[in-house]
């Protein structure tokens, strides 16, 4: 090998590692990008109540992050349903799984942290969405109907929240469904929202007992929502009040609550603990 053969495998040498080198900025400038596009790459959700309107949308949006998600639905019968939002969830390129019950009943809301486990390993983020409501003066409720709310409103979410407390991976996320009734007061909603109360509650002290895992627990509250959960239990009359007590006279819609579930679910919202949201356009404050 002459002196000039040298210089030029000396440069070709060069060439290369400045193509490896470009090659690994360009990697490393992929992975970044796909942290920013992707932040919940790696991570397990699971959405109860899934099965259409906000939970439905809350696991894509979660899938769209880069989360596996587990979808839970509440009976059989809205199986199909159900799977449409795995199958929305997949077209994300996020991989889904189904689990169903009555969240009332502690062995389902076991299940549905084992489905998450058997499937993907284990659970970084819990949406506890399912929810239920009647709208009648208390005088009037039945013990089953009570039952009905209390079971699903309180006990699944305590179910839920005492199965996260051991399984959900430390730095992750819990995030609980409230009510903007919670601040404000309107006959015919004492049991729901007298239900719901716990979610705050149960949301402040929570985080305290989690904070060293740096799992953080929040809540949100939304106010009147443009889904059937709110129509059925109004009038057009009461909804068009509902909808002039917000600040752009309107009633809130799923995307409204998008953006503050993804935050809350994100990384970059880990100093966010113990707090209530409330998403509501205006309609109350606290
Ligand atoms: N829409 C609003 O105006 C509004 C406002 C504030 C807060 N929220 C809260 O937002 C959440 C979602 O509401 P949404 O409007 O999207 O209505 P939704 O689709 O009816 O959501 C409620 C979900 O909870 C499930 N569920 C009810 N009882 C259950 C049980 N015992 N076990 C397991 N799952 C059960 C329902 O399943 P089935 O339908 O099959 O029973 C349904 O999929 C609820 O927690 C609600 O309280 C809603």
């Amino acid at each position: 090998m002459t002196t000039n053969d040298h210089a030029i495998s000396r440069r070709s040498a060069l060439t290369g590692l400045g193509v490896a080198a470009l090659a690994g900025a360009a990697a490393t400038q992929a992975q970044a990008q796909a942290t920013v596009t992707k932040p919940l790459a790696g991570k397990v959700a699971i959405v109860s109540g899934a099965r259409n309107n906000m939970g439905r949308a809350f696991s894509v949006k979660l899938a769209e992050m880069g989360a596996d998600v587990v979808v839970h639905y509440h009976r059989a019968e809205t199986r199909d349903q159900a799977e449409e939002t795995v199958r929305l969830v997949e077209a994300q390129g996020a991989r889904a799984a189904l689990t169903m019950g009555d969240l009332g009943q502690a062995e389902n809301v076991r299940a549905m942290y084992e489905t998450a486990e058997l499937n993907f390993g284990g659970v970084d983020i819990v949406l506890n969405n399912a929810g239920a409501i009647i709208k009648k003066p208390l005088a009037e409720f039945t013990d089953d109907e009570f039952e009905r709310l209390d079971a699903i409103n309180n006990r699944a979410l305590f179910y839920s929240l005492r199965e996260a407390a051991t399984r959900v991976r430390d730095g992750g996320r819990i995030i609980n469904t409230g009510t903007s009734l919670l601040a404000g007061a309107a006959p015919g909603y004492t049991i729901y929202s007298g239900t719901k109360a716990p979610v705050e509650e149960y949301t402040r002290m929570l985080a305290k007992e989690l904070g060293p895992k740096r799992i953080t627990v929040n809540s949100f509250a939304p106010g009147p929502v443009d889904t059937p959960f709110f129509h059925d239990q109004e009038t057009e009359q009461s909804t068009a009040f509902a909808a002039r007590l917000s600040t752009e006279q309107r009633l809130g819609v799923i995307n409204d609550i998008l953006p503050i579930v993804a935050f809350l679910a994100s990384p970059g919202s880990q100093w966010v603990n113990g707090q209530t949201v409330w998403i509501n356009g205006g309609y109350l404050t606290r």
